[in-house]
């Protein structure tokens, strides 16, 4: 398959081929973290550059990825502390004039009749190509493991070290970034943060919370804490930071 990239922002898109290359892959508790919401919209005004399409020979997008630029030491002591960190030091940075170094790959999709054949690896390679012609030094990534969903229980720091027997990461898609030359850089155990009322949670996992407690939930990496007290419940979602070459 030959495929082109473009950037989202360039033309308009067909709004069935959109719903079918979003419509697997994220809960709906994805978008509920609060500071994101405060955020995304300066992200996708300042940095529609970064924001690509993987479009096939008929025009069909089949994948896309993006992501936000930061300057960073290339310390890991000095990582944002994940996802929602990462976007905060964007746009403040963008609105301070701070010169970013560092390409921050914040997601990734792909159609769902063509998983599993490596187009998400093009358009990590898409993306680093970006931060190449941008001049940036370095690519990271916090990476959300797609498979942690089945061991919710284990922590992050002991998930992301599992291997396979033949060394690569258990996770498929820290397997992905690392076939590309990417290393673990360290647990993001904190990389967003989900907020909701008892019913909203409710509404998102299609469970019942009848008391305080924790809770393991449909494709949650982590279990949800519920306080019937407050009426809220949070999750804080786990990734793992990875640097490219
Ligand atoms: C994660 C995702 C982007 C990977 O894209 P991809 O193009 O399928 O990636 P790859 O082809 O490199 O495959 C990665 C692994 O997925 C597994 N895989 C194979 N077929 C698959 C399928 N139909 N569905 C899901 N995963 C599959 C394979 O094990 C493969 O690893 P391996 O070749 O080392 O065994 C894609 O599955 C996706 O869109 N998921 C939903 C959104 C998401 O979770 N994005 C990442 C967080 S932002």
């Amino acid at each position: 398959m030959r495929l082109k990239i473009e950037k989202t922002g360039a033309r308009a898109w067909d709004e069935a081929h959109l719903k079918e290359l979003f419509s697997e892959g994220f809960p709906e508790f994805v978008t509920a973290d609060p500071l994101v919401k405060n955020y995304i919209g300066r992200v996708r005004e300042f940095f529609a550059g970064l924001d690509l399409m993987l479009v096939d020979e008929d025009g069909v997008p089949v994948a896309s990825g993006w992501g936000v630029p930061i300057r960073w030491d290339g310390r890991p002591e000095s990582l944002p502390s994940g996802y929602t960190e990462a976007l905060v030091h964007s746009v403040e940075g963008h609105e301070r004039g701070v010169a970013p170094d560092t390409l921050v790959i914040c997601g990734a999709i792909v159609t769902p009749s063509l998983k599993g054949r490596g187009l998400a690896g093009e358009t990590l390679k898409a993306l680093r190509a970006a931060a190449k012609d941008a001049g940036w030094e370095r690519v990271i990534a916090p990476v959300r493991p797609t498979a942690k969903a089945r061991y919710p229980l284990t922590p992050i720091e002991t998930y992301m070290r599992w291997t396979r027997e033949d060394g690569s990461a258990l996770d498929p898609w820290i397997r992905t970034h690392e076939r590309l030359g990417a290393t673990l850089l360290s647990a993001a155990p904190a990389s967003q943060t989900m907020t909701g009322t008892v019913a909203e949670w409710e509404r998102w996992t299609g469970l019942v919370f009848p008391e305080s407690g924790d809770y393991v939930i449909p494709e949650g990496l982590t279990l949800l804490h519920i306080d019937r007290e407050s009426g809220e419940g949070v999750y804080r979602e786990p990734n793992v930071w990875m640097r490219h070459r």
